[in-house]
């Protein structure tokens, strides 16, 4: 499974993005609205510091609108994926945008019917909110399993699932488990799941003991170790 990140804040970006963990980035009208930037100019920037996939959200509600936002969203960066929504005017803008070569992210899927006709109607990605389908009572797991096994048994879609609306660390392992292809994250949720107490407590107490060690210094003991061997390479 692929991470992808949700938010346009670039300062987020950068500092997940450096983790190495991230190959895509994904935003929506209230994320850019948040970021309060140019859409178009925060977009670019996103891309330029992503290795991958950036998805960039159309607001016409028109098939044609959609059409024509997407086709100019597209040529801002090759990374644009063109993210539309799951309504009819969006079938029908994905259908046109996707036989183009255009990327496509469905996104506000809340069945898996759904997303099998976005599947049919040649999306790249289909974005399940797992995160509101539980809000609304109902199993966001369950959607994700439905659908991984809709498009396995379908083998004229090619659509993968991209896990969205994730609120805790519990919906990213449940997506990973259900077999999603990518899970977009907002920065929040990885700060948490990559702070353990226990990995704190551990960390410190190797730490503590190894202040007492008196060659405690790695790069110099491995430096000289090299060097005594002729095998030293530079770091
Ligand atoms: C996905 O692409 C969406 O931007 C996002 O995951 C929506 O999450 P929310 O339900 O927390 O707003």
């Amino acid at each position: 499974m692929n991470l992808f990140i949700d938010t346009a804040n670039i300062d987020e970006i950068r500092e997940i993005y450096a983790w190495g963990v991230l190959s895509g980035c994904t935003t929506n009208p209230s994320i850019i609205a948040k970021s309060g930037r140019n859409f178009i100019e925060v977009i670019h920037e996103i891309c330029e510091i992503v290795d991958g996939p950036v998805s960039a959200e159309v607001v016409a509600q028109d098939a044609e609108g959609m059409i024509r936002e997407g086709r100019l969203l597209a040529q801002v960066h090759p990374n644009i994926v063109v993210k539309v929504p799951l309504l009819p005017a969006g079938l029908q803008a994905c259908k046109v945008l996707s036989d183009e070569g255009t990327r496509v992210n469905m996104t506000l899927c809340f069945q898996p019917a759904q997303a099998l006709l976005a599947g049919l109607a040649g999306a790249t990605y289909i974005s399940p909110f797992i995160g509101r389908v539980d809000d609304l009572g109902w199993d966001g797991g369950d959607l994700i399993r439905q659908i991984v096994e809709i498009y396995a048994q379908n083998d004229n879609i090619h659509t993968q699932v991209l896990a969205a609306s994730i609120r805790h660390p519990i919906h990213l392992i449940d997506a990973a488990l259900s077999g999603a292809d990518v899970a977009t994250v907002p920065y929040s949720v990885l700060k948490k799941i990559v702070k353990h107490p226990q990995t704190d407590a551990g960390n410190a107490g190797f730490l503590k003991d190894w202040s007492a060690v008196p060659q405690r210094d790695v790069a110099a003991l491995a430096t000289a170790w090299l060097a005594e061997r002729g095998q030293s390479h530079g770091t």
